[in-house]
This record gives C-alpha cells, sequence and structure tokens, in this order.
C-alpha cells in the first residue's frame, strides 16, 4: 500500500475509533463461524432486479459472496437519494471488483410503485455498474428480508420507516457488519475493499482504484466535514458537475434566502412552485436535493464553505500558490 494511504488510513481510524457506527450484527466474530447466518436464516424468497431478471435471495445473491445491502425506494426525497449517490462513490473506489467478488443490493421498500423499470432509471441516474443490483419483490417477502437484516428500526424522527443503514457481509465467513449508510465513502470502500475480504483472502487493492480518489477530511472544519460526508456525493465546488450541479460561486449569484431554503428545505421551493428549483429538477432529470434535516446553525456552516471554498478555487483560478486552502 502506499504511503499517502496509510496517511488516509490513519484518518479513517480516527473515523473508526470516533464514531460508534458499526456494530456487529448476530453473533460475535469468534463464534460466527459457527453460528454463521447461512441458508438456515435468510429466506431465500425470490426477487426481481432492475434488467427483469429473477434471483433467489439466498441461493443467488447472497450464497459465497461479500455484499453490501442497502434499502431504498426510487421516490425517496429523504436520506435515500445520499445513500444510493454514497454507494455509486464506493463504487466507483472499489472498481471492478464490483460484479466480481462484491455485489451491492438495493432493496426497494416500495415493490408497488418501484418496478423493474423505474428501478433501471434509478439506476441510471446514479451510474449504478454491473454487480449492483436494485431488487423489489413481493411486499411480504421484502419484509421477511428487512427483519432478518435489521433492517426494522428507523432512525429516531424518520418519517418514512426506512432505516438509513448499509449492511455489509461477507456470507463464506459469516462476518456481518452494520453501518451507518451516512459514513465517509473512503472509510465504506476500505471497510468493503480489505477488511471484509481479508478474512478470505487478504487480497490487495487492484491497480484501477484508489482511495485517494476520496477526498481527505479535515475534522477543524466542521463546515467542510459536513460538505464531505453529506453532500460531495452529489455536488462539487469547482470541479465540474456531478449527480447534481458545481455548487461554486452560488453564494454571490443566488438570493441569500433561497440558498438557505434550498439547503434545507429544498421541497418548500417546490411546492410554491418557484421557478428557479422547478428548473433545476427537470435539468438534473429529477433527481431532487434531498432534505437533510439541517438546522440553521448548520446551513450558515455548509454556506459560509461553499463561500470559501469558491474563492479558493477563484484564487487558484487566478493563479495563486495558495495550495492549502484547497486542500
Ligand atoms: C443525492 C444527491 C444530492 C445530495 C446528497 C445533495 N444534493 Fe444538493 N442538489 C442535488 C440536485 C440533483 C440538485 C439540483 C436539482 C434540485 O435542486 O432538486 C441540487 C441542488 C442544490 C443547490 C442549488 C444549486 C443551484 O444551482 O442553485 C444547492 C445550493 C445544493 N444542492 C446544496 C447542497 C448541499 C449544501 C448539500 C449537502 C448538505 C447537498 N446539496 C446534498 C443533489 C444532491
Amino acid at each position: 500500500m502506499r504511503p499517502k494511504s496509510w496517511a488516509s488510513l490513519a484518518g479513517v481510524a480516527a473515523v473508526i475509533l470516533a464514531a460508534t457506527f458499526f456494530m456487529y450484527v448476530g453473533s460475535a466474530p469468534a463464534a460466527a463461524y459457527e453460528s454463521r447466518w447461512g441458508a438456515n436464516y435468510f429466506p431465500n424468497v425470490e426477487l426481481t432486479d432492475q434488467h427483469g431478471n429473477k434471483l433467489h435471495f439466498y441461493d443467488d445473491l447472497l450464497k459465497g459472496k461479500i455484499v453490501v445491502v442497502e434499502q431504498f425506494y426510487t421516490h425517496c426525497i429523504d436520506i435515500c437519494p445520499l445513500e444510493t449517490a454514497r454507494l455509486a462513490q464506493v463504487q466507483k473506489m472499489l472498481g471492478d471488483r464490483v460484479g466480481k467478488d462484491i455485489f451491492f443490493y438495493s432493496i426497494s421498500i416500495d415493490p408497488k410503485r418501484d418496478t423493474p423499470q423505474a428501478m433501471k432509471e434509478y439506476a441510471e441516474t446514479y451510474h449504478a455498474g454491473p454487480g449492483w443490483l436494485f431488487l423489489t419483490g413481493k411486499k411480504e417477502d421484502i419484509d421477511a428480508i428487512n427483519k432478518k437484516l435489521g433492517f426494522q428500526d428507523p432512525r429516531p424522527g424518520d418519517r418514512d420507516g426506512h432505516s438509513a443503514h448499509l449492511l455489509l457481509g461477507n456470507e463464506a465467513t459469516g462476518q456481518w457488519l452494520r453501518n451507518n449508510a451516512l459514513d465517509n465513502p473512503r472509510f465504506l470502500a476500505i471497510m468493503i475493499g480489505d477488511w471484509m475480504t481479508s478474512w478470505t483472502s487478504a487480497k490487495p487493492m487492484t491497480s484501477n482504484q484508489s482511495y485517494a480518489d476520496a477526498p481527505a477530511i479535515k475534522y477543524d472544519d466542521h463546515g467542510k466535514y459536513i460538505f464531505f460526508t453529506q453532500c460531495a456525493a452529489c455536488h462539487t465546488i469547482g470541479g465540474g458537475e456531478s449527480i447534481g450541479p458545481d455548487l461554486r460561486g452560488l453564494t454571490k449569484i443566488r438570493d441569500p434566502q433561497w440558498l438557505r431554503k434550498i439547503v434545507q428545505v429544498p421541497e418548500e421551493l417546490l411546492d410554491q412552485g418557484d421557478p428557479l428549483a422547478n428548473a433545476l429538477l427537470k435539468k438534473y432529470k429529477n433527481v431532487r436535493m434531498p432534505n437533510l434535516h439541517f438546522d440553521a446553525a448548520t446551513t450558515d456552516l455548509l454556506i459560509g464553505y461553499m463561500e470559501r471554498q469558491s474563492a479558493a478555487v477563484a484564487a487558484k483560478d487566478a493563479g495563486s500558490t495558495r495550495e492549502e486552502q484547497l486542500r
């Protein structure tokens, strides 16, 4: 591993220590081999993916595989767009391992509306690559899966009853971890790519992906931290469009009240028929800016960070060597 990656791992280790996000699910690791979750635990129900293929949950999707499982639904305007965008970042970092030895599953909790076609469009919006399946099925079957995966307890205050968790699993070794899906993508990629696989193969990461793709986070800047953990899956500041618009220079051209609103309560602008919010929604193929439930103080921090970072990018464009501002 290159020294740079070690340095970033140290940063990630700090996150691991600081956060209590990860917990073992089910049995303790030492006992995992004896009492591992297997065919006797997971319902082997039939699901349909976004391509219309019928697959059995245990036999086809879990058995012998390393998996990352999340819940979603295409009409969600709450937290799932962020989770899905975050997984898309992790997919990029893991490169071609996704679809070979690591599989991503997004299971719909709205099977009525989430037809294979609707899921296919959703998958395309988030650039989901091979090995990332969006799954739907009979409601009772999905309920049974969610129960077994421990997806039944939504976060306190969650309005739509869907939990913001990722489940990482290595079915072959019986190692299962639950993670708060709002975590740093670099940390997730390391967890998924290194830690999970080391149980079986200790295989190094392949050459075509890099943790360095993920932004390093400095914890002394809270606005920056929130931006990287909650916004950077969809936005850059000066790096061009991604799932959402480039936010560079917006503090100069947007009305301050409007900007606060789109960060804090984007759906209110749409409900009020705001022309700019509607035009943006159309331009970004109906991916909605999610409401991430920020209070006024956090919104200030974010807008302050957007302003500073835009100025830093502008200074760099103007030939400034003040690179520390960009790091
Ligand atoms: C799941 C992807 C996603 C996430 C996460 C996300 N956004 Fe957005 N955002 C969008 C999309 C798509 C748009 C444009 C469509 C719309 O406004 O609904 C947008 C629009 C915006 C706009 C208005 C852009 C303009 O041109 O005026 C701002 C400001 C913004 N987002 C800030 C943020 C901030 C700050 C965060 C993090 C707290 C964030 N977004 C998180 C997808 C996202």
